[in-house]
């Protein structure tokens, strides 16, 4: 890694967003945003279906134009050595119709040089170790949401965006992906993560921003937000009486 990335890497967050909107076609989707994401932290992102969530990530990864108001990463404007340092997880696994070790092959190419190595590491990280030659289609949900993960992690992310990494996984998949969010927070990475999962959020988040319709509800240390949620939205979300 250069020099001048690893200058960036220690000077992504906090994460402000201020006053800020996403419009697409017609639809306020983000309505006027006030939110910090702090350094270090795990923050869920929670709410409804339909409440702005992937919109939220999306736009922290610079997928989505803002229409009014500001976003800054340590008090910066995002920028393509910004956008480098962070990796997105999708819910439904993108990946590229080759094999497991293509798959790592074609991020470490595109972003760094990672040596044989390290992907090895991380393949084993994952679970993944003697998969390489293995067509990434015929992976199962899991092992490809587990190969996604492998895949951010290659690019030695300092903040990592996970939208609703879990949903439908097998336990072991879902354990392991939540024991390298924690591991990787450890060694100093910042996560923002979407969940349905109320115990999910519990056992990972340490703050959490409640959307609704588009707007930021709530935003508090986790513990605070389960314990004694302000609105009625939340505490009817946590106790499962919103539809989603
Ligand atoms: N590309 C798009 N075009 C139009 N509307 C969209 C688009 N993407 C998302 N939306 C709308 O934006 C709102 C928020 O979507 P999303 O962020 O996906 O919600 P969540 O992830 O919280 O379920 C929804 O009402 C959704 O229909
Ligand atoms: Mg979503």
């Amino acid at each position: 890694m250069s020099k001048k990335v690893f200058e960036y890497a220690q000077n992504l967050t906090p994460i402000q967003l201020t006053n800020l909107s996403v419009v697409v076609g017609q639809k306020i989707i983000l309505d006027k945003i006030n939110c910090k994401i702090k350094s270090n932290s795990i923050t869920a992102i929670l709410g409804p279906n339909g409440a702005g969530k992937s919109i939220f990530l999306q736009t922290i990864n610079g997928l989505v134009s803002v229409q009014s108001g500001r976003l800054t990463f340590n008090l910066m404007e995002n920028n393509q050595e910004i956008r480098e340092q962070q990796a997105m997880v999708f819910q439904t696994p993108v990946l590229l119709r080759r094999t497991v070790m293509a798959n790592m092959q074609f991020v470490s190419n595109l972003r760094n040089k990672e040596s044989n190595r390290l992907l090895k590491n991380i393949l084993n990280k994952v679970g993944l170790e003697g998969y390489e030659k293995k067509p990434a289609r015929l992976l199962s949900g899991g092992e490809k949401q587990r190969l996604s993960m492998a895949r951010a992690l290659m690019v030695n992310p300092n903040l990592l965006l996970l939208d609703e990494p879990t949903a439908n996984l097998d336990p072991y998949s879902l354990n392991l992906i939540e024991d390298l969010v924690l591991e990787e927070n450890s060694i100093g990475k910042t996560v923002i993560f979407t969940t349905h999962d109320m115990s999910q959020a519990k056992r990972l988040a340490t703050d959490v921003i409640f959307l609704n319709k588009g707007k930021v509800l709530e935003q508090t240390i986790s513990k605070t937000f389960f314990k004694s949620p302000k609105t009625v939205e939340a505490e009817k979300y946590i106790n499962g009486e919103i539809l989603i």
